[in-house]
């Protein structure tokens, strides 16, 4: 099998159903395969949904998620945005990025950008991917108070991954640049957060992000990256 051929089977383990050639669903080629594409198709998002997980898993630490769960959190949060691939809300996002207006103010294209939760938890389901994960990324845009979508739930009716990952994006977002804005601070990304406690977040996972950004490492690129660096340095060292 030549060298291209292998990568086509990575990007159809991404689009196919849950067994490819006879195969189970690997979920790391999963991730990589649907991380390479949201990059390749916005790449102004490049290293969110890293970012995301990396939050994420330090909100559900601090709330003492099993260790389950919090792989399940990782999971979610590089897979949550899986329903953005599709070419019809791209079309839409990219040609409003082109002209540096946020998408958010066009009625239209928020409408099929709202689709994205659905079409990703049915593209999930449909690769077998366990429960708990369909429904976090179905619900990660559900707000505290019911205003959010698609689903319009409330308090603890939504999923508690998806209200952690609801603040963990939140916070990326507002810490990262983007065409149309310049990112702001983690001190003023964390009050608007708080701002908004019981309204759009979870008034019990907000308290965790506020540890975490006041008292701890929080989610940078060149923390990553280096958290990367330190990783490969260790592998190195015990091989
Ligand atoms: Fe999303």
């Amino acid at each position: 099998m030549s060298e291209e051929d292998q990568i086509d089977d990575a990007e159809i383990t991404f689009i196919g159903p849950a067994s490819v050639h006879g195969r189970r669903r690997n979920d790391t080629v999963v991730m990589g395969a649907v991380q390479r594409r949201l990059e390749a198709m916005y790449p102004y998002q490049k290293g969110h949904w890293q970012r995301v997980s990396f939050e994420a898993s330090a909100v559900g630490e601090e709330l003492d998620l099993s260790h389950e769960a919090l792989e399940q959190l990782r999971t979610c949060a590089y897979l949550m945005d899986i329903g953005m691939i599709d070419e019809s809300i791209h079309s839409f996002v990219a040609d409003s990025t082109e002209s540096g207006v946020d998408y958010m103010q066009n009625a239209a294209i928020r409408r099929a950008v709202e689709r994205h939760p659905v079409l990703g938890a049915k593209k999930l389901e449909e690769l077998g991917f366990p429960r708990p994960t369909v429904m976090a990324v179905r619900h990660h845009h559900e707000w505290y108070n019911g205003w959010g979508y698609p689903d319009g739930l409330s308090g603890v009716a939504i999923p508690l991954l998806a209200r952690i990952l609801m603040v963990a994006d939140a916070f990326v977002s507002i810490t990262s640049e983007r065409p149309f804005r310049s990112g702001c601070t983690p001190a003023e990304a964390l009050d608007e957060i708080v701002g908004y406690a019981g309204i759009q977040f979870d008034p019990w996972v907000v308290p965790a992000l506020e540890k975490i950004v006041t008292q701890k490492a929080h989610a940078t690129n060149s923390l990553i990256d280096k958290t990367l660096d330190l990783a490969f340095e260790e592998d190195i060292e015990q091989s």
